[in-house]
């Protein structure tokens, strides 16, 4: 497997401060890892709930995989459908799920500690506030089922990085990641992610198209915009604009149902290719690029950045909204989460806003500004200006 790409970096501060921060960080560590420290702070009243929550997040962080597992049984067996219209006796619900009584406990029981689902009375189960997010949301349900692949890919993290997994399941699942000729991709091998995408797009749109206003654009290019769900919410948010569509020819023939509906051919144009290869059509003011840029190592994105570039009029918006590092929000997302994912996959890397704002300018963008959203934990937002 191919590396993930180069190394992040750092602005090291310079020689008193660095000096200064490691004698604060030794001393700051000595104390916390100290075992009388740990009991003094555990028993001091204005210390205790800064004790508690270290030793929580320590926990949390430990016992992570299980809770990914409880999640995954409880999205598998739609429990929180099953109780959103009310609350469900545990004996129902264990009879819905095949599943021995005490054993049907032991998992609402977990998924009531996570807040999944609440416990109403005696053998009673109903709804929690994270369930209640989760229900509603297609796109959070299809990822965690699909994290069934990722969670095996994890299985040895040292293998992984070592670089000594050929095949994973997350590269097969995605396989323009790990093929030379993305072009002859067949709809069976880009079916799966095309959907998962699809689903899952509606909050990034949301968070993108509150941020951005594409009131003065007069035409938009999605590149790699899958089967076109993010131009369907643009469609219904500015009516005045044309849009074309650019992703992988097998991905493109399975567009039809996600395409804004009513008005083909004259206002939306559709296309297959690869933008490693194909020209991109001319003739938009405005690209979007939504989750592409961290799937490819610096050099192809640098490659398809100037693509993008070259398509654009001077004057043209590059339209940049995908997950980054370097926000505290976002970091855990960025760093862990798409770090491995990443790795996982084959090639690519979530970067930080001054990253992408480097490669923007070496593929000749004049500049760029990170947009405010309410959601960095989704998605962050760079726009470029030609
Ligand atoms: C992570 S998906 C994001 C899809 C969409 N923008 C979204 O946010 O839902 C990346 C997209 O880039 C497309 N893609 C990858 N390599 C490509 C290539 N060489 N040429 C054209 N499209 C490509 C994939 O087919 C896929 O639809």
């Amino acid at each position: 497997m191919s590396g993930t790409g180069q190394q992040t970096k750092w602005q090291t501060p310079p020689g008193w401060r660095l000096v200064l921060l490691d004698w604060w960080a030794a001393r700051r560590n000595a104390l916390l890892g100290s075992r009388r420290f740990q009991l003094w702070a555990g028993r001091f009243p204005l210390t205790r709930p800064i004790a508690r929550r270290q030793a929580g997040d320590l926990f949390d962080l430990c016992a992570g995989f299980v809770y990914s597992q409880v999640l995954f049984a409880v999205v598998q067996l739609r429990l929180c459908e099953l109780v959103s219209d009310g609350p469900q006796q545990l004996s129902s619900l264990a009879r819905h799920a095949a599943l021995p009584e005490d054993r049907m406990a032991r998992l609402l029981d977990a998924a009531v500690s996570l807040r999944l689902l609440e416990r109403r009375g005696e053998a009673r189960y109903g709804l929690g506030p994270l369930g209640a997010v989760l229900v509603q949301n297609q796109g959070i349900k299809a990822m965690v089922r699909h994290h069934a692949l990722f969670y095996r890919d994890l299985n040895d993290p040292l293998s992984l990085l070592r670089g000594d997994v050929r095949q994973t399941g997350l590269t097969r699942y995605w396989p323009y990641a790990d093929s030379m000729a993305a072009h002859d991709l067949d709809s069976a091998q880009v079916g799966a992610y095309s959907e998962l995408m699809a689903v899952s797009q509606n909050l990034i749109a949301a968070e993108v198209l509150n941020a951005y206003s594409l009131a003065r654009h007069r035409c938009l290019l999605d590149v790699g915009g899958g089967t076109g769900a993010f131009l369907s919410a643009v469609a219904g948010r500015w009516p005045h604009l044309r849009l074309m569509l650019f992703d992988l020819p097998a991905v493109i023939g399975q567009a039809g149902p996600h395409l804004p509906s009513g008005e083909p051919g004259q206002r939306l144009q559709v296309f297959g290719g690869d933008f490693f290869v194909d020209p991109l059509p001319p003739g938009a003011d405005i690209v979007s690029l939504i989750r592409v840029l961290h799937d490819h190592n610096d050099d192809d994105a640098l490659r398809l950045l100037r693509a993008i570039c070259s398509s654009l009029p001077d004057g043209g918006t590059l339209l940049l909204a995908e997950p980054m590092a370097g926000h505290r929000e976002s970091d855990r997302v960025a760093n862990a989460y798409f770090g491995f994912y990443l790795m996982a996959m084959g090639k690519g890397r979530a970067r930080s806003p001054v990253q992408i704002g480097s490669l923007l300018r070496r593929a000749g963008f004049s500049g760029h500004r990170l947009l405010a959203n309410p959601m960095p934990l989704q998605t962050r937002i760079i726009v470029a200006s030609k």
